[in-house]
């Protein structure tokens, strides 16, 4: 898919997803964001850039790691995400948090200006996930850390066939490179390639629970990245992709919903001090 149209399905996609992305997601991704967050090891007084921030989950918990005297810099594609962010900051009171619109690719941020720089499941929607470690290795400060946390590979999520099912109802892919970071060592080279080194990585297997047929299809079809296609499918086309996305989890039927089986990578790097 062509950059600039990858780049617009996910910021009007995810704009359309914001109001129903911690339902769906909240619980399913916090054994990737605790690893995130302790690979990360903040500390007070640190000052720290997330991209790809969402509604907050991370960048929230962040802002808490550094206080007293630290700040976080938080930014994402999608204007639907970064208002419901700062509307939460606004009421938990937390106001050592700057959100801001920004493409990962395309930081709007002075030099060597972080000491650390996070990214929960975004890279897998970047079109070029290297050039947003570039990116992110130039507005560290040398020695500086990056930790990024993606999906595994695709044999390995129960949920990825939302993808061709809704890929073959839509004229183009929705995310045409989503398993890539994840599969072998893909996401550590990226990293390397950026300029990153020290890399170590961790894979989690996780297990997702939907308690019923209509949480698990919401969740996969209105609260992440294909709910730009989604929302363009008539009544009777979503209905029938409802049933294939249904028909393709019914292996991992437990006590009246499902227990989908997943996986994450989270890896880390440094970057040299000269
Ligand atoms: C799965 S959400 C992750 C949100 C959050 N980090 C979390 O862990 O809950 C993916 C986010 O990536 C953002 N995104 C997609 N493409 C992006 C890009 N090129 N630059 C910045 N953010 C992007 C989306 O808008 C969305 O908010």
């Amino acid at each position: 898919m062509e950059p600039r149209l990858q780049r617009r399905v996910q910021r009007y996609g995810w704009d359309k997803a914001a109001e129903y992305y911690e339902a769906s997601w909240k619980e399913q991704l916090r054994p990737a964001q605790d690893k995130l967050m302790e690979m990360a090891g903040l500390k007070p007084g640190e000052n720290v850039l997330e991209t790809a921030c969402g509604t907050g989950l991370i960048t929230f918990r962040a802002a808490k790691a550094v206080q007293p005297g630290g700040h976080v810099v938080a930014t994402d594609l999608s204007d639907g995400m970064i208002q419901m962010a700062g509307k939460e900051a606004k009421k938990q009171n937390i106001d050592n948090v700057h959100f801001q619109r920004m493409d990962a690719e395309d930081l709007d941020l002075g030099n060597e200006s972080f000491n650390a720089a996070i990214c929960g499941l975004g890279v897998m929607y970047f079109p070029d996930p290297v050039q947003s470690m570039k990116e992110q290795f130039r507005v560290l400060k040398p020695g500086g850390r990056i930790v990024s946390a993606v999906w595994g590979e695709r044999k390995k999520c129960g949920w990825a066939d939302i993808f061709p099912i809704v890929d073959k109802r839509v004229a183009s892919e929705v995310c045409p490179m989503f398993f890539q970071q994840g599969t072998g060592n893909t996401h550590e080279i990226s990293m390397k390639e950026a300029g990153f080194t020290d890399i170590e990585t961790e894979r989690l297997s996780v297990k997702l629970y939907y308690p019923s047929d209509e949480v698990a299809v919401m969740a996969a079809f209105a609260g992440g990245p294909v709910a730009l296609a989604y929302r363009k499918f008539d009544e009777e086309t979503k209905q029938g992709a409802h049933e294939e996305y249904l028909e393709s989890i019914s292996g991992y039927q437990k006590n009246g919903g499902y227990e989908i089986p997943g996986e994450f990578v989270v890896s880390r790097g440094v970057k040299p001090i000269d």
